[in-house]
């Protein structure tokens, strides 16, 4: 006779207490704004998402969206006259928004590889490039000057620099802008870090060397178990680089999921009409037309509502609640109540 049915509904909350790893990355409830003469701006509202382990996570949304401000303030990058304002960032249980600069500027580079949008802007123009090297080697413990050039020839190796001296020798003024990314990528992966975060990392390249680029920091993130934060206003490239991805609007996430779920069945309007916007055969390309609200008269309920072809009438006062489907894709937006009322 098979067990009581009683043995089988044991109270819901059995197992909970088991202490699970930390996620590699948790940001919750981030909140960035910059106080400006024109008013306050609401760069970044309240942002939830994460990383596991051994994944690339893509960010996408327009230009001016909050992504790079929302990653600058994981880093502790963010200058006056902007300031995180609330939430966390927790990297293996640490919360980063907590830590004094000297504890996050030794996990930036040792933990954390930092690959700018600009690679010209990342490095010094009157350094030689190997002092640059053997400065950040010299900030985490490694003082000989032999040791740095080994490790620095090693580096810039791993990504594709053949005769390594040369450049080691010179200025950032004498690479091209793909070799002066490689050569910051070299860099950010100087101490081995477990986890990557890369800005729009082939911004004003050109499109065969974009692809090289990505391709190359793809396979230093893969071959290491390493995880990353693929920042991009690109879709074509989240879905050919990451495994979920994090749209965001007006400095909100207004759905997450994984790269399948979100780029083949978008629920949000917004990333419907992100995906409608990426060139595909076959199928009509449509521009995104309408502008970001004003992020100082920030608007009252769903952001998105003054380019939207589906507003509601709760879409002008209250943010929506999310949605959650069973593979975790998550999104943020009032059709989703409507659609339920229907079925
Ligand atoms: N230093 C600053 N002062 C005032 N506003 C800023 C500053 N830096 C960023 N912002 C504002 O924050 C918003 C988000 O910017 P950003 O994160 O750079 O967008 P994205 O990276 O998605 O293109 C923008 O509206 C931008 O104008
Ligand atoms: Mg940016």
């Amino acid at each position: 006779m098979s067990a009581p049915r009683q043995a089988l509904s044991r109270p819901a909350n059995t197992g909970q207490s088991v202490d699970r790893e930390p996620r590699l990355l948790e940001v919750s409830g981030l909140t960035t704004r910059f106080d400006t003469p024109d008013g306050l701006v609401h760069a970044v509202n309240g942002v939830d998402f994460h990383v596991d382990r051994a994944e690339i996570v893509g960010v996408v949304g327009e230009s001016g969206c909050g992504k790079s401000v929302t990653i600058r303030s994981i880093l502790g990058l963010v200058r006056p006259p902007g300031r995180v304002v609330e939430g966390t960032a927790r990297f293996n249980g640490v919360d980063l928004l907590g830590l004094r600069a000297a504890e996050l500027r030794r996990l930036r580079g040792a933990e954390i590889g930092f690959i700018a949008q600009n690679p010209f802007s990342a490095l010094n123009p009157v350094m030689r490039i190997h002092r640059q090297f053997a400065n950040i080697l010299a900030a985490h413990g490694i003082r000989s000057d032999a040791i740095a050039r080994d490790r620095a020839r090693d580096a810039l190796a791993d990504v594709g620099i053949a005769g390594p001296d040369r450049v080691l020798d010179g200025y950032a003024h004498q690479l091209s802008g793909g070799m002066a990314q490689r050569v910051v990528i070299a860099m950010a992966m100087l101490l081995n870090p477990a986890f990557v975060i890369a800005d729009e990392p082939t911004t004003g390249l050109d499109l065969t060397v974009q692809r090289q680029i990505l391709d190359l920091i793809r396979g230093l993130v893969q071959q290491h178990g390493r995880s990353m934060l693929l920042v991009t206003h690109d879709l074509g490239v989240v879905a050919q680089y990451c495994d979920r991805v994090v749209v965001m609007y007006a400095g909100k996430v207004i759905e997450h999921g994984s790269v399948r779920d979100v780029l083949t069945s978008p629920q949000h309007p917004y990333t419907q009409a992100l995906v409608r916007a990426v060139p595909r055969p076959g199928h009509p390309l449509v521009h995104l037309t309408g502008r970001l609200p004003d992020l100082v008269d920030y608007p009252a309920g769903c952001p998105f509502q003054a380019r939207c072809p589906h507003v509601l009438e709760p879409c002008g006062h209250v943010f929506p609640e999310p949605t959650t489907s069973a593979s975790g894709r998550t999104y943020w937006c009032h059709l989703s109540q409507e659609r339920e009322a229907v079925r």
